[in-house]
């Protein structure tokens, strides 16, 4: 079975979610059938690099463009040509994708070389896509620059990476550039939703947003998680299945401690964090969690403009369970995060983990509650 995330791969610009001004300038180029000879796509893991750089190699190849003015007009592969077809399903010839991460040696850069000084074999154009582009060798990086300097004119290259600062100037500045940013929260769950939908997958809402939370911006993290959970084979998919599966707990329990934390109630701190123990939650994620979320709060109440900032990392009402906890954020509280950061990196030698964690908890609500 075909995995969710290479399903549910746009095949449109229009299906390409979050990413609006590249969408919106490839998208004017396919209109005006003004393609550039060399790309550079950067940004973060799964929010749409590879998935463009197929979407380029069928505006530069679909055969429906070729005859159509009509449908060119409209900026889009017509994703049922011979040409589009055999690019959605990975098996044309004349779109190279190169793992630059696997493939660093001298053969490649010959064979990168040779690939290049061919003709395409069947396409108009032939798609060279090099995938973390960064890893190339600085010999493989000086052939690309003979082939930016004269391009053939039948071939166009695309280089995407996740660290774009790695590429040399030489190569970049004779690439066009475009940043792909990390999703927002309500986006990816968006998408999700219309998966779970389409797949007749049974998840609770709680258990979406948690795997949208913990994605990180990534469409394709999210994607995996989701097809992981209904691997599984539950009837439906709940918070606790999703919490147990990543090791980590939802925005409530966070919540929930960091509450007892803020009121001083070592009592109920004590006690929750042994429940998260209990239930076999990784505590060293548990705390770098916990950690971020303090760490919010207490930007929120020194800054309350950050607001702005968090909307795309956090759901509405999340956002609004961080704002009140900043009102009754102290600035003692914030020995309490120096406290949580230091245990954690204790915890991660210890035998017990629990314990450096404790005695964070027991330390700092002691002197808090003396001020
Ligand atoms: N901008 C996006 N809009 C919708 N889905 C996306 C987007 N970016 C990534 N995805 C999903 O994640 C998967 C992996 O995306 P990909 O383009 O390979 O990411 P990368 O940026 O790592 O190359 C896609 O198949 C798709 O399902
Ligand atoms: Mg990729
Ligand atoms: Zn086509």
């Amino acid at each position: 079975m075909l995995a969710i995330y290479r399903k549910y791969r746009p095949t449109t610009f229009d299906d390409v979610l979050g990413q609006d001004l590249v969408v919106k300038t490839l998208k004017e180029a396919a209109r005006r059938d003004r393609l550039a000879h060399a790309y550079l796509l950067s940004g973060p893991r799964g929010t749409g690099k590879t998935t463009t750089a197929r979407l380029i190699a069928k505006i530069a190849n679909c055969e429906t463009r070729e005859k159509d003015a009509a449908f060119r007009a409209k900026g889009e592969p017509c994703n049922v040509c011979n040409a589009c077809k055999d690019i959605n399903s990975g098996r044309a010839i004349d779109v190279v994708e190169i793992d630059a991460a696997s493939n660093r040696g001298i053969d490649d850069i010959r064979n990168l070389k040779e690939i290049v000084a061919t003709a395409p074999g069947f396409f108009k154009q032939k798609i060279f896509i090099i995938d973390e582009a960064h890893m190339l060798t600085k010999e493989a990086f000086n052939a690309l620059l003979k082939t930016l300097e004269e391009p053939p004119p039948y071939v166009i290259l695309i280089l995407a990476t996740t660290e774009a600062e790695k590429i040399p100037a030489t190569i970049s500045s004779r690439t066009q550039q475009f940043y792909f940013k990390r999703v927002s929260v309500d986006k990816i769950i968006g998408k999700l939703k219309d998966i779970a939908g389409t797949e007749k997958i049974r998840i609770s809402a709680e258990a979406l947003e948690l795997i949208a939370a913990s994605a990180e911006g990534s469409f394709r993290d999210a994607e995996s998680l989701l097809d992981q959970l209904h691997s599984f084979g539950s009837e439906e998919i709940k918070l606790e299945d999703v919490e147990i599966t990543l090791g980590k707990v939802g925005f409530d329990k966070l919540s929930q401690i960091a509450g007892f934390l803020l009121e001083n109630n070592l009592d109920r701190s004590l006690e929750t964090l042994s429940d998260i123990e209990d239930h076999g939650f990784n505590l060293a994620q548990f705390t770098k969690d916990l950690i971020q979320y303090l760490r919010r709060t207490a930007v929120l109440k020194y800054n309350p403009e950050m607001n702005e900032a968090f909307k795309g990392e956090l759901m509405n009402e999340h956002l609004e369970k961080l704002v009140a906890h900043a009102r009754i954020f102290k600035d003692g509280h914030v020995n309490l995060i120096k406290t949580l950061i230091n245990a954690y990196s204790q915890m991660r030698y210890s035998e017990f983990p629990i314990i450096p964690l404790e005695v964070a908890l027991v330390e700092s609500l002691k002197n808090t509650n003396k001020h």
